[in-house]
């Protein structure tokens, strides 16, 4: 008996060898972790059940049947991140580039069949070379039966992709469905061409890294959400950022008890606007100070900064944010602001996480890139988001809520639950020297006269009272109030419900 044990102990450490030590340091060499180590650092230790270790590749050609190896280049199971579940898997690069083959997709599969089932995450670890080429269509088959399930746990369990080598090709398109998209800096990089074939069809001579490396996913494309110094600060990042979502759409997200009480009043939020209208403000320190222990979990920082996305909790309750950003394009809507809130929506109210929306936005960014950009679908996604969220859904205008753009921010129109204004907040139309120039033209080249009537409008409309009158707005709230005031809200707002219209799916304006 001890020697069919012995035989066994014999096996498994030979498979976790992966492609074998040269490999293993030319991998640490590159700055990259194994699989396995990455995923020794995501779960809590000793956690990991790890499935199919002996599975190998069924390829006879290219001299394929004499090269096994256990395995086959992808690592899977399941762990807990502090303590709560997460199906894995990890691309092992060390096993033929990470490359995916038909049986390496099979173990993919099988993780994201048992995640999709029993109501649990998955995170999916690439660092490979793409489809197999030894294996040639099975392989494509293999990558789409992923993309399948993919598609198909979008919206029932959260999906989270971290590029932490190349990715290219049609791979892109797992995690592109997935709800969350990290890089490692410097070490990965994603393309559906790479640069040889991007010289030969256009001409253009760029590096891996330009084309699809971490900074041009995470400033310019918003392919990505974030990106991170290294394997062990993502790896870590990401156990920190599991706990805010929850298992899956059965289920609330963790409450994290605090000692941060929801009566904490912060009387400098009294003092944040300034005097000036045109002057802007952070509106980061707005929401790290209504926040609990003043943390903000920020997605898509570097994309779109007129608008802020990311989690706070609230209570302990994860909380989903979403703000105007007056120090970035004076807080305007424009296309990628639109997109980026809009999908961070989608992901909360699938997720069922509340939404709590700062408003100081002084419209639609004007211009011929933006219409000729579709600024009308884009910025229809948002409010169509709104609309169609069903979650707690709590707003706060601090300052301008000017035209569309008031609608769109979660008005109570498109069923915000509790709309709070600051006593500093201009809800109208349009600004007040905008409205008074089109509205006073013909006393235009009378200076005075147009300062008396922008003075007027001022007084009549630049207030939060209007609105307050018809009930558009709930309360005025002091600025120092408002953890208080928006916590107290949330947790009357936990046995929400809303009945949908039966329908098969909305079609929201891609
Ligand atoms: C089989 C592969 C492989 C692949 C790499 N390897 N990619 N084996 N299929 N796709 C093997 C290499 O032969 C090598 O084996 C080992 O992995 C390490 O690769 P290196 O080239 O030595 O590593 P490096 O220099 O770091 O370069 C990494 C790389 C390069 C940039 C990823 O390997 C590469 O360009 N690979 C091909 C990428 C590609 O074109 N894939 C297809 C994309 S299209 P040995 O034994 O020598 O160590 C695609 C379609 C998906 O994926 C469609 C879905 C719908």
């Amino acid at each position: 008996m001890q020697d069919i044990l012995d035989e066994l102990e014999l096996r498994r450490d030979g498979a976790k060898m992966g492609g074998g030590q040269k490999r293993i340091d030319a991998q640490h060499k590159k700055g990259k972790l194994t699989a396995r180590e990455r995923l020794e650092i995501l779960l809590d230790e000793d956690s990991f059940e790890e499935y199919d270790l002996y599975k190998a590749h069924r390829c006879t050609d290219f001299g394929m049947a004499e090269n096994q190896i256990p395995g086959d280049g992808v690592v899977t199971g399941w762990g807990t991140i502090h303590g709560r579940p997460v199906y894995v898997y990890a691309q092992d690069f060390t096993v033929f580039g990470g490359s995916l083959s038909e049986t390496h997709a099979e173990k993919i599969c099988k993780i994201m069949d048992l995640a999709t089932q029993n109501g649990v995450p998955v995170i999916g670890l690439n660092d490979s070379g793409g489809a197999r080429i030894q294996e040639g269509v099975a392989s494509l088959g293999g990558y789409a039966e992923v993309f399948w399930r993919n598609t198909r746990a979008s919206g029932v369990v959260p999906q989270i992709s971290m590029i932490m080598g190349p990715c290219a090709g049609g791979a892109v398109y797992s995690p592109a469905i997935t709800d969350f998209i990290f890089m490692v800096k410097d070490t990965s990089y994603m393309f559906v061409t790479g640069p040889d074939v991007v010289k030969t069809v256009t001409n253009e001579i760029v590096t891996s890294e330009e084309l699809g490396g971490a900074s041009t996913h995470t400033k310019k494309s918003s392919v990505a959400d974030a990106a991170f110094e290294n394997d062990v600060d993502a790896l870590l990042q990401m156990r920190e950022f599991y706990d805010y979502l929850p298992l899956s759409n059965r289920e609330a997200a963790p409450n994290l008890p605090t000692s941060d009480p929801i009566t904490r009043e912060e009387t400098s939020l009294d003092t944040i606007i300034p005097a000036n209208p045109n002057q802007p403000y952070d509106m980061r320190e707005v929401i790290e100070k209504v926040a609990d222990e003043q943390q903000f979990y920020e997605i898509q920082k570097d994309h779109a900064g007129n608008i802020l996305i990311g989690f706070i909790r609230m209570n302990g309750d994860t909380i989903g944010v979403i703000a105007n950003q007056p120090m970035v394009l004076a807080g305007c809507l424009d296309i990628d602001a639109s997109k980026k809130a809009a999908r961070f929506i989608r992901f909360c109210n699938a997720f069922n996480i509340p939404l709590l929306t700062f408003v100081d936005v002084p419209g639609f960014l004007p211009g011929t890139a933006q219409e000729y950009g579709g600024i009308i679908k884009h910025g229809a996604k948002l409010l169509f988001a709104y609309a169609e969220a069903d979650v707690p859904m709590i707003t706060v205008i601090t300052r301008k809520a000017y035209g569309g753009a008031y609608d769109v921010m979660a008005s109570k129109h498109i069923r915000s639950d509790i709309n709070y204004a600051w006593p500093t907040a201009e809800i109208a139309v349009m600004g007040a020297k905008g409205a008074t120039e089109i509205l006073y033209r013909s006393e235009l080249d009378d200076p005075e006269k147009i300062a008396e009537r922008t003075k007027q409008y001022e007084d009549r409309f630049a207030n939060p009272f209007i609105a307050a009158q018809r009930g558009f707005v709930d309360e005025v709230i002091m600025p120092h109030s408002t953890r208080r005031r928006v916590a107290r809200a949330f947790e009357m707002l936990k046995t929400k419900q809303v009945d949908q219209p039966a329908r098969k799916h909305s079609n929201i304006p891609l």
